[in-house]
């Protein structure tokens, strides 16, 4: 496709016209909620009718575009959701609601919102591509035991983590502006990560209508995937294009691909424990996991360094080793 790797400056609307039919595996949307935000460029507080109806229109964009055996992922609060998942009933199959942590303030006479939502669509269930995901045990801050009692199961403990639910409670929105691009509301990368793992294999190709200062493009070159972004602001866009220079493209230990946060690695897929087990240092006795975590050799991974906006620190890994070679 003409746009692929490339960050397009233009309204998502008639760019995503000018794409053909079931042409890019994942379609993937954070647009601006309608909540008076301070973009560069673009004003944020439409009357509801007209939102939505423009909502609509992007939405039956993304789905149209997307392959059979793709995944249509939009983000928002859960107010817009509702109506989202609306329109994407008639046009699409239902397969998830994630919601993952924000930012709690309190609202008055309300329950305070702690919650965004991801609707999670497939183009076709039959045919739609999802892995299943694994992160870390979560465990007690002081006494490093893990949080949940496993009961008499503790013997079968996965060594690394549990499947992942539709209830993300490890990502949080980047809260310091030191670590956060001029924009209103840039997303976290290893959010895009998680959902990238789960939809998508090497090499396809991950679309963004309102792709901000870059996240999912980041994301997707990092985890070698495909991206194609559309965004409104040039301001955004030429932010988005100098991370993308930086970026190399290397998520990976052995040969899977990997999302590493904080120098951890916080998500993988489940198929890929076979090739990731060799790199862990993994306790004899299954149950001791309840209060050991299991830590990457010594030297699995061979530098680490410190990538522009330093929440993002990125692990690399030595491509020299053979697969399941470990330096010790
Ligand atoms: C919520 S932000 C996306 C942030 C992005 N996920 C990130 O992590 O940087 C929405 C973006 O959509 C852009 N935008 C608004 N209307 C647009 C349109 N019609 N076409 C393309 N982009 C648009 C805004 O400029 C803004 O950057």
């Amino acid at each position: 496709m003409e746009y692929t790797n490339k960050i397009i400056t233009g309204d998502c609307l008639a760019v995503m016209r000018s794409i053909a039919d079931n042409s890019v595996d994942v379609t993937f949307a954070d647009p601006p909620f309608n909540l008076k935000k301070k973009y560069n460029g673009y004003i944020d507080s439409r009357d509801m009718e007209e939102y939505l109806h423009w909502c609509q229109q992007w939405i039956e964009e993304m789905v149209r575009i997307t392959k059979p055996t793709g995944s249509i992922l939009v983000h928002n609060i859960p107010k817009w959701l509702t109506y989202y998942a609306s329109f994407l009933n008639g046009v699409a199959d239902f397969r998830h609601w994630i919601s993952w942590s924000a930012p709690t303030s309190p609202m008055g006479k309300s329950l305070q919102p702690a919650h965004y939502g991801i609707l999670f669509y497939a183009k076709d269930i039959k045919q739609n591509k999802c892995y299943e995901l694994r992160s870390p045990h979560k465990r007690d801050r002081k006494s490093n035991f893990l949080s949940k009692d496993y009961g008499g199961k503790k013997a079968v403990l996965h060594p690394y983590g549990p499947l992942i639910t539709d209830v993300w409670t490890d990502i949080h929105r980047i809260k310091h502006n030191k670590y956060r691009d001029k924009h209103p509301c840039q997303l976290p990368i290893h959010l895009l990560e998680r959902l990238i793992l789960m939809t998508t294999d090497e090499e396809d190709t991950v679309l963004d209508p309102f792709m901000g200062t870059g996240t999912t493009a980041v994301a997707s070159k990092r985890l070698g995937r495909n991206y194609v972004g559309i965004e409104l602001n040039t301001e955004y866009v030429k932010i988005a294009e100098s991370k993308l220079l930086q970026e190399t493209g290397h998520s990976k230990l052995g040969d899977a691909w990997v999302s590493i946060f904080l120098k951890r690695i916080i998500t993988l897929r489940d198929t890929d424990w076979d090739i990731i087990e060799p790199y862990y240092a993994i306790p004899k006795d299954r149950k001791s996991i309840d209060f050991i975590e299991i830590k990457l050799k010594s030297l699995a991974p061979i530098y680490c360094y410190e990538s522009t906006d330093s929440l993002n620190t990125t692990l690399f890994f030595d491509h020299t080793l053979q697969k399941n070679e470990i330096k010790k």
